[in-house]
């Protein structure tokens, strides 16, 4: 069975842009017959700027919660924290030794950091801690640990699996077929999804909309979303809307249509807005129970969590004990 892995990082409750562009196509697209699924919280990369456990904790649960909530099924998957499994960290180590300092240098995110110290007339390094520097051998022990045949990852993670593959690659050079190459996947729908204020929805913007608030919110939310103040009844512009672009996420394409042809007619914003908060509220409103439930049932999540850390450690231990065979 071909494996697939993928890491989701904990940075507390996710938002509607996550939802749709990350979990909704994840889970849809997951074939628990014909492939062997390990998912993960990759809790230790948190670190890199998280210095408070319980704050760590906490989002790990409400990442935990939020998936589960959304139809993953532990039993079918390995559903596990990355911090359960300390072979990743032992073959981090491992790895580090074979990666060229040079590929580390040119990786995105280190290099924007750089960057922007230089642009502030700063040391290039200040406030650059070396996990960060080192984040992406983390993630190539995360990946190859456990022979994983796919990574689904969004575009901003494509070059983190291309070092994966390099850094095996040369361990492989030295110890012959040890580690499997892993093949990157894109997920499925990797369409951006915009926030409140039109620009790409994202925490640091603050125009998110968290995936499991309460409904009364959801409500009020929806209802502050900006629109152009045309005629009450003009033609509106769908494609360019926020409403629309929300609307198209959560019904068939031929309600779709009718809400852009509606909108074309001349549909008030109002109404669409209420329109738009029915359709997501119907979705919405299971994923947030379950999530609430989860949440107060910490120790459900911790058992959960605790049994696919035991799975993937067994797999895991078997692994490292081949890794030092070919070494
Ligand atoms: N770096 C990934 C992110 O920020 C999370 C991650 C960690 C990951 N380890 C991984 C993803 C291994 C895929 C495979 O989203």
């Amino acid at each position: 069975m071909k494996r697939i892995l993928t890491g989701i990082k904990p940075t507390g409750m996710p938002h509607l842009g996550n939802y749709l562009s990350v979990i909704k196509p994840s889970i849809n697209n997951l074939n628990y017959d014909e492939e062997d699924c390990y998912f993960f919280i990759a809790d230790y990369h948190a670190l890199t700027t998280l210095r408070d456990a319980k704050v760590l904790k906490e989002y790990t649960y409400e990442v935990a919660a939020t998936w589960l909530a959304c139809g993953l099924d532990p039993e079918r998957i390995t559903f596990y924290r990355q911090s359960d499994v300390p072979e990743i960290f032992q073959l981090a180590w491992m790895l580090s030794c074979y990666t060229p300092k040079g590929l580390l240098n040119r990786a995105h995110a280190y290099k924007s950091s750089v960057d922007k110290n230089i642009e502030n007339e700063k040391d290039p390094d200040h406030g650059i801690n070396a996990g960060l520097f080192s984040y992406p051998i983390l993630m190539a022990a995360d990946i190859l640990l456990f022979k994983a045949n796919a990574v689904p990852v969004g575009k901003d993670q494509i070059q983190h699996l291309e070092m994966a593959k390099d850094i095996a690659q040369i361990f492989n050079n030295h110890h012959p077929k040890t580690l499997t190459l892993p093949e990157g996947k894109l997920n499925p729908n990797s369409e951006v999804i915009l926030g409140l204020d039109g620009r790409k929805m994202s925490k640091s913007y603050d125009n998110t909309i968290p995936l499991c608030c309460s409904e009364k919110k959801l409500h009020k939310l929806v209802k502050g979303i900006a629109t152009d103040s045309v005629d009450r009844y003009a033609p509106k512009d769908p494609d360019n809307s926020t409403i629309y672009h929300y609307y198209k996420n959560f019904t068939s394409p031929t309600e779709a249509e009718k809400f852009h042809a509606a909108l074309r007619g001349g549909m008030a914003w109002g109404d669409a807005k209420e329109e738009l908060f029915q359709v997501m509220n119907t979705e919405l409103s299971p994923v947030r129970e379950q999530y609430e439930y989860y949440m107060g049932h910490k120790d459900t999540l911790d058992n959960l969590l605790a049994d696919g850390g035991l799975r993937a450690k067994k797999t895991a231990k078997m692994s490292m004990f081949l890794i030092q065979e070919g070494m």
